[in-house]
């Protein structure tokens, strides 16, 4: 079967968004073809990262904005250099949980930093390195509300909160209004009818 090499994917989505079941069912897509791929998340994907990962997400200890987005910013460097760079270079599809658009969304939109500014430093500090296709995953607030209160709450944006989940997808429809990376995914469609879009969405 011929792949597209080098391809740099991300799922994006609020919490509770079906993201990263899909992202599982499409690596067994991929595994079942022999197609060389690698999974990641954000944040996190490497030793370093996951440690800040602790440090970003920590319910108990809070950081400032500021700190925030320098950690995160700094985890993602260590992510693209480590991992991700080096698997594109070796002809590997990577699929990401997460990448800088949740920090574009969750920072720089819901957390009142500023969308533009977070990109501006994404570009100062990243190079603007972004994935060449995004899945965004939406879902009404309440839905994810519905779905969160079935789940463990495991980190410090798992809220239960109508609000904090309608200003994440206002955020996300935002940055994605106009931009051809995005493939807008309905995450309240069948499993297996979602599977067969982002997979025709491919066409791998
Ligand atoms: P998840 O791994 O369950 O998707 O959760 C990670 C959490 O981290 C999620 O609530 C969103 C948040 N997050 C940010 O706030 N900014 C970021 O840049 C990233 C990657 C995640």
């Amino acid at each position: 079967m011929n792949y597209k090499r080098n391809l740099f994917i991300s799922f994006e989505g609020p919490e509770a968004s079906g993201k990263s079941s899909q992202l599982r069912l499409l690596s067994k897509y991929f595994h079942l073809n022999n197609i060389p791929h690698l999974v990641t998340r954000e944040p996190g994907g490497t030793t370093n990262a996951e440690k800040l990962r602790k440090i970003i997400l920590n319910k108990k200890e809070s950081i400032t904005p500021t700190e925030e987005i320098l950690l995160l910013m700094a985890a993602r460097l260590n992510h693209i250099n480590k991992v991700i760079k080096p698997a594109l270079k070796a002809g590997k599809i990577v699929i990401s949980d997460r990448f800088a658009d949740s920090t574009f969304v969750y920072q720089g939109f819901v957390n009142n930093y500023g969308m533009q500014k977070t990109i501006s430093l994404h570009k100062i500090f990243l190079d603007n390195f972004l994935p060449q296709k995004t899945f965004l995953f939406l879902l009404s607030p309440k839905q994810i509300n519905k779905r969160l209160q079935n789940r463990k709450i495991s980190n410090k944006y798992d809220k239960i909160n109508p609000s904090f989940h309608a200003k994440v997808i206002k955020g996300y429809k935002k940055l994605s209004n106009n931009n051809k990376r995005f493939c807008i995914i309905k995450g309240d469609t069948s499993i297996e009818h979602i599977h067969d879009k982002i997979v025709k969405e491919l066409n791998i």
